[in-house]
């Protein structure tokens, strides 16, 4: 069987993400005759300490954002190393493709092109072994379906000219099944439009991850908003579905503390941690993602004291899916929960060992989809097989998003065996 799954070969080139930048997609082939294709997501509000993408910045083809050194590592370099490995063993492939990178950030090759080539290969093995992804990724495990985590109102990078805050989220900690958490969240996805548009509001723009992008007074009034919509999806705000916000913190951080456009004011940490605060004591919040900026190691520490009793406090730009930030966030007391996000780590390898430091330090983890992602399911099986207990893939329209949840739709109806929905959020009603 091993002969079946060895690499024969690797062929990548450069496609395109959501947004239409350019991306490196890969396609694996095995002795057995199985293939894998992946395309690599890439962020907008993305962290300094992620591991880097290889983009060719001195071409003017795509802006400089072309990949065709990326997709022509992944082609000779990497695919020379990891010929003949079996994709099967996607610890010993990572394991080779960082080993010839040879930097902590694979900025020699690119996270884009390893990433592309870790995550073809898996995909291959599994179809080579006529097994679903996430039973190859499970280890034997019992795979779990992640509680979603669904964007409904959009601001920052991905809304130009909307709330200050990135993201808005429903959690529908209440539901039974995960087909009637994506029907709930759909619902006050459709409910927050007919708000917005009673309201007078423009609701047609979509925003990066398919949220609406709607231009509010202030970042209250998104709150506002979704508890309306909520209530009018005839949903019980904090038992049926509760709210998730990512602040994205660093993208607002000035040099005296973080600066809130909409409001025309400017934030002290301090000042920032005591308004996080108040919205969790006013609305039925479970989770603050990036309330804080990158390096604002002190803020963290200050917000997870005041709410993480009660909130998960989430950090993405913070902890960047590496292992040694999460392990300091542990010791400071700085946050309680990882974002992981495969492409900010380079390959699967890394992202599963700051999967398991979260682990080890008590955290939560939530698997997240990147604001340019591609049509590619690999993220929503990996949630399953490796029990992250949430996933984060933006909102409830735009293929790419909506690619992951049919997903997870798919593995609730034909795992063979019901499986369980994650509960991070434990309603006791
Ligand atoms: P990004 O946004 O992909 O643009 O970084 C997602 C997030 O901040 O969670
Ligand atoms: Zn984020």
């Amino acid at each position: 069987m091993i002969d079946a799954t060895r690499i024969r070969q690797v062929r990548a080139w450069e496609a395109l993400d959501s947004r239409g930048v350019p991306a490196v997609a890969c396609e694996v082939t095995l002795a057995g005759g199985a293939t894998g294709v992946a395309v690599v997501p890439s962020g907008a509000s993305t962290g300094t300490h992620e591991a880097l993408e290889l983009r060719d910045r001195k071409a003017l083809r795509y802006g400089g954002r072309g990949v065709r050194a990326a997709v022509e590592n992944s082609e000779t370099m990497l695919a020379e190393a990891v010929a003949g490995l079996d994709a099967a063993d996607w610890r010993a492939v990572d394991n080779t493709l960082v080993a010839a990178d040879g930097t902590p950030d694979l900025r020699t090759l690119g996270a884009n092109a390893v990433l592309a080539v870790s995550l073809a290969s898996v995909v291959a093995a599994a179809s080579e072994l006529r097994i679903p992804l996430y039973e190859l990724m499970a280890d034997g495990r019992v795979p779990l379906l992640p509680m979603p985590m669904v964007n409904i109102l959009s601001g920052g990078a991905h809304a130009g000219g909307a709330i200050d805050v990135q993201d808005l989220l429903a959690v529908p900690i209440g539901a039974a099944s995960f087909a009637e958490a994506i029907e709930w969240v759909s619902a006050v996805r459709s409910a927050a439009v007919r708000v917005a548009v009673e309201e007078g509001l423009n609701a047609s723009l979509v925003a990066d991850e398919g949220g609406l992008g709607l231009l509010l007074d202030s970042n209250r009034a998104g709150l506002d908003l979704l508890m309306r919509a909520i209530d009018l999806a005839s949903l019980q705000p904090g038992t049926d579905v509760a709210i998730a916000v990512d602040v994205a913190a660093t993208e607002l951080a000035v040099d005296d503390g973080y600066r809130l456009l909409l409001e025309d004011r400017t934030l002290s940490a301090i000042e920032m941690v005591e308004m996080l605060a108040d919205w969790c004591n006013e609305y039925p919040i479970v989770s603050i993602e990036d309330g804080l900026g990158e390096d604002d190691w002190a803020g963290w520490s200050e917000l997870t004291d005041r709410v993480g009793g009660r909130v998960q406090v989430l950090g993405d730009d913070l902890l960047v899916t590496d292992t040694k930030r999460i392990t300091m966030a542990a010791e400071r007391r700085a946050a309680n929960a990882v974002l992981l996000k495969p492409n900010q780590a380079g390959c699967l390898l890394w992202t599963r060992r700051a999967y398991d430091a979260a682990v080890k330090a008590g955290f939560q983890t939530v698997l997240s989809a990147r604001s340019g992602d591609t049509e590619d399911v690999w993220l929503a099986d990996l949630a399953v097989g490796w029990r992250t207990g949430q996933i984060k893939v933006g909102s409830t329209m735009r293929s790419e998003r909506t690619a992951k949840w049919n997903r997870l739709l798919h593995i609730e109806r034909t795992a063979g065996v019901e499986l369980e929905l994650a509960r991070p959020f434990a309603v006791t009603a």
